[in-house]
């Protein structure tokens, strides 16, 4: 293995993990953090302010050191961390041949617009949706459709109306943007429905493509169904997209990657992608091969960190926070907050105002919502806490 690094007998003891660490970002190029002054707490894009794994970090230096940085195919070692890592994590048997390693998702998301659909085609999903998935089709000359992804107060689920589903689609449809865990509600799908969506995409001769960025960050017990798992015939016009990014904190380092089993659908993003979308840097790749070889440990006590930030957050949010409102959520450092009953005009603004950077709800199309990102030392998700419960009592 020429980049990586060597296992260490273990690594856990000689690398104690520090989630509670404060890192210092602002003035460091941090989209989250440069985005505000001084007195702006950010809790918006996602991002952790956490120190990835020291393994990673390791297997970077060791790059580093090599001292040539040219151009880079994913090194057979990565590619093999890739595969393994589907195996043995999502039962997902991928032949090599179907990655397509990309840059980031985003710039995948737009390159699976363009690959499927045409001017005057159209992408559906569901809102509030990442804002990405909102904004490619018309960057691409594409309508948009939208269907409430609505939360049923009763069962306490997030549901697919299908009747909504049926109504909204075109025979323009060509593609579906599926967050899966879902971005921003944190809903994790189960196998009926994804099922269910697959076989509405093969009526409606559509292609699912599963974005799964946020798919090693389940917070309970319940199982990730990655779109790899279902049955063949959904799998021939499925696209999953997957990167070690969110889990491991490595935005930055752009290593992203898209499985598409089906040879023919694969082609069609690659000649989409043709000439647009740069190789992937050997930094993205060291850190990906890394994270996905040495990482589990560390990613195993992230969840168990993140659920102790998401109590203090829900523990807040009921006993202080009046006029806001969580849902049950399965997956993600991503809380959507019901602030309906503030009744404000921009709640996103007010917070601010107060120090607290949060995401607007209506950029995902979730009026009277926010979004709250608790990826970062407790502590500083106690400060923003507080800050909101001083600034709703004033
Ligand atoms: C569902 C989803 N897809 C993609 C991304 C971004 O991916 P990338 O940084 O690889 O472009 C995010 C980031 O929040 C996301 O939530």
């Amino acid at each position: 293995m020429e980049f990586g690094v060597e296992r260490l007998p273990n690594t856990r003891l000689i690398y104690p993990m520090d989630f509670d660490k404060q890192i210092a970002r602002r003035g460091t190029g941090s989209l989250k953090w440069d985005k505000y002054p001084e007195e702006v707490l950010p809790f918006w894009v996602a991002d952790m302010d956490i120190e990835s794994p020291a393994e990673v970090i390791e297997a970077l230096h060791k790059r580093v050191d090599h001292k040539v940085y040219g151009y880079t195919n994913a090194p057979q070692t990565t590619v093999d961390a890739v595969v393994n890592y589907l195996k043995n994590t999502h039962q997902f048997e991928v032949d090599p041949e179907w990655l397509v390693w990309m840059p980031g998702l985003v710039p995948a998301i737009n390159v699976a617009t363009r690959a499927y659909g045409q001017p005057g085609d159209a992408v559906l999903t569901w809102t509030p949706a990442y804002f990405p998935f909102l904004s490619a089709p018309g960057f691409a000359g594409q309508q948009l459709q939208v269907v409430a992804f609505e939360f049923n107060s009763t069962t306490q689920q997030w549901e697919i109306d299908y009747e909504k589903m049926e109504a909204a689609v075109t025979p323009e449809t060509k593609l579906f943007l599926l967050s899966n865990p879902h971005n921003p509600t944190g809903k994790v799908l189960t196998r009926d429905e994804m099922i269910g969506l697959g076989e509405f995409c093969i009526k409606h001769d559509i292609i699912l493509c599963s974005d799964e960025i946020h798919c090693d960050l389940i917070l309970n017990d319940k199982p990730h169904v990655c779109a790899g798992s279902l049955p063949q015939e959904i799998l021939d016009r499925t696209i999953i997209m997957m990167s070690p990014s969110k889990t491991y904190n490595l935005a930055g380092l752009c290593c992203a990657y898209v499985i598409i089993p089906n040879d023919a659908v694969r082609l069609k993003f690659r000649n989409a992608a043709r000439g647009i979308i740069t190789e992937v840097n050997c930094f993205g790749y060291a850190g990906c091969e890394a994270a996905y070889t040495y990482g589990e440990g560390w990613r195993r006590n992230l969840i168990a960190y993140l659920n102790e930030n998401l109590k203090l957050l829900d523990d807040t949010v009921a006993s202080s926070l009046p006029g806001i409102h969580g849902y049950p959520m399965d997956a993600t450092y991503l809380a959507w907050l019901n602030v309906e009953g503030l009744d404000m005009k921009d709640p996103a603004g007010f917070f601010e105002k107060a120090g607290v950077g949060l995401s607007d709800g209506p950029t995902f199309r979730g009026r009277g919502h926010v979004r709250l990102n608790f990826g970062c030392p407790r502590s500083q998700l106690q400060e923003g806490l507080d800050r909101m419960q001083q600034a709703l009592k004033a």
